[in-house]
């Protein structure tokens, strides 16, 4: 899709379909719709005046060969109060737009952006929305049609707008879209193709045009290491165990005083269970339990483009955990990379395993900052359901700034607490620590046992397990993985 900027007037757009937001406020009060509604000859009032179109956020009208107009067809969608408006909101009716285009094949789309965000934040939000929406999955379906896609986005204002604005804005969001897309495929991948090799080979060539330094850590390097941890959740699997770590090209020479930002995303390829083997019930979709990793080189993928000022590394423990005659058992007792022993009372909880020795790689390669991202308990959706993912840690400043971003990323996040109290719940009477509580407040104590690896290093951690999966798809979006947390993560450090 190509998406552009478009000075001028909608009146004279040429095109398939001109989308226009409506709000829910204006239904009742024409007044700011005068102009659309006289240009049309009455046919926008009309509309609203049958209620054959209310403004709820994504509900469509169209109308055909609209009065007044050189556009086909003229979309009407609406985006909710005016009140309730915040940022995210735009790029969510964006992505309306392109679907409903993309459902009539109209190829050819201009989206009218109303007075009420800057220029170019407002041509971020509507390309990473259209390109949000323009996806689609069934990667493996041999079908003679493609599915539609709409070639060309044009974004046009009522005011005069700066190209120079327009156009920055709109490089960013198809940078940040594309790479929330990228993370969504990778997600979406079943684990017989996306092994933890074929991960660190997509890593390699996506990062490699995108201006990342990919260095992957094999399982020999991993055994001099010690990361035990890591090695232990992989080894029921044929498949071996991978450290990606992504570095962003010319940021070699770090600025002292500034600290480094490590982003560590969970990379089980497919998570079984291992010996503690799950139910049968929604096994397939633990071929998503890299959605942490896939977020982590997405956002990576992202920000070597936009080159922020920070200094920021990326790593990916990625592994299969499956059971074998290899693997590891409950109650066996492991010494992490950080010299800590846990017991692995429930091999179901990995995710924190491989988390642990790579939060603890990253100290020492000079971390002073890290964010953690995992599709990490069931808990956390038992707690937040498909709407808020979980925020913890000990970095309260990058906490409230992830929480203040949210209005602009759309992806929600809701702070959890993390007293000592919860620490009890994780000892163990052979090892330093074990690596599963009781049922109670079970997101909260995997964030107590990844605390231990971050030490007093300040550390976020974001439990993605409720949102990194869309099972009914939404007006802007296809079912299927949602790349949640790329958007977060490039805003933090932009
Ligand atoms: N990958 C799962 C968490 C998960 C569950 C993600 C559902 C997405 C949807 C994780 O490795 C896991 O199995 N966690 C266990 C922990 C338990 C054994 C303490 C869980 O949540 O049941
Ligand atoms: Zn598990
Ligand atoms: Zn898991």
């Amino acid at each position: 899709m190509r998406i552009e900027f478009q000075p001028g007037n909608y009146r004279e757009v040429v095109c398939d379909l001109l989308a226009y937001p409506v709000f829910e406020d204006e239904a009742s009060d024409l007044a700011s719709l005068k102009s659309l509604d006289q240009i049309t000859r009455g046919a926008v009032g009309s509309v609203i005046a049958s209620r054959e179109f209310k403004p709820e956020l994504h509900l469509t009208c169209r109308i055909c060969k609209p009065a007044g107009l050189k556009a086909r067809n003229l979309l009407l969608v609406g985006a909710g109060k005016k009140s309730n408006f915040h940022p995210a909101k735009l790029r969510e009716v964006a992505g309306t737009v392109v679907r409903n285009a993309k459902s009539r094949a109209c190829k050819n789309v201009a989206f009218f952006c109303r007075e009420i965000l800057p220029a170019s934040l407002a041509c971020r939000l509507a390309a990473e929305g259209a390109l949000y929406a323009d996806y689609e999955p069934g990667l493996y379906k041999t079908r003679d049609n493609e599915p539609e896609s709409v070639d060309t986005l044009r974004l046009l204002f009522e005011r005069r707008v700066a190209r120079g604005e327009a156009e920055e804005g709109i490089r960013r969001g198809i940078i940040t879209g594309e790479a929330t897309n990228h993370a969504r495929t990778l997600s979406n991948e079943p684990s017989n193709i996306l092994t933890p090799s074929q991960f660190a080979e997509r890593a390699m060539t996506m990062g490699a045009s995108a201006g990342l330094t990919v260095q992957v850590l094999e399982r020999d390097e991993l055994e001099k290491l010690g990361m035990n941890t890591l090695l232990a959740v992989g080894r029921g699997s044929e498949e071996p165990p991978k450290l990606i770590i992504l570095r962003i090209r010319g940021q070699e020479k770090r600025r002292a005083g500034s600290p480094l930002f490590a982003l560590v995303g969970k990379g089980v390829t497919f998570d079984s269970g291992g010996i503690s083997i799950k139910p049968p019930e929604k096994m397939e979709e633990m071929k998503g339990d890299m959605a942490g990793g896939a977020a982590v080189l997405g956002a990576m993928l992202a920000l070597a483009q936009l080159r922020p000022r920070r200094h920021v590394i990326g790593l990916i423990p990625a592994v299969e955990n499956l059971p074998s005659g290899k693997a590891i058992k409950p109650g066996d007792v492991v010494r992490s990379y950080l010299g800590k022993t846990i017991e692995i009372v429930n091999t179901d909880a990995e995710g924190r395993l491989i988390l642990a020795d790579a939060m603890a790689y990253a100290r020492t390669l000079g971390a002073g900052c890290i964010v953690d991202i995992a599709t990490l308990t069931g808990a956390i959706a038992i707690a937040l359901g498909h709407v808020n993912a979980g925020i913890l840690g000990t970095d309260q400043k990058t906490i409230d700034r992830i929480l203040k971003n949210c209005s602009v990323t759309g992806e929600k996040f809701w702070q959890l607490p993390l007293d000592d109290e919860y620490r009890k719940a994780i000892r163990s009477d052979i090892a330093d620590l074990k690596n599963v509580g009781n049922r109670a407040a079970g997101a909260i104590t995997a964030a107590k046992f990844l605390q231990e690896f971050a030490e007093d290093t300040p550390w976020t951690h974001l439990d993605i397990a409720g949102v990194d999966l869309d099972s009914d798809g939404r007006p802007f979006a296809c079912k299927g993985a949602t790349g949640y947390g790329v958007r977060t993560l490039v805003h933090l450090l932009e």
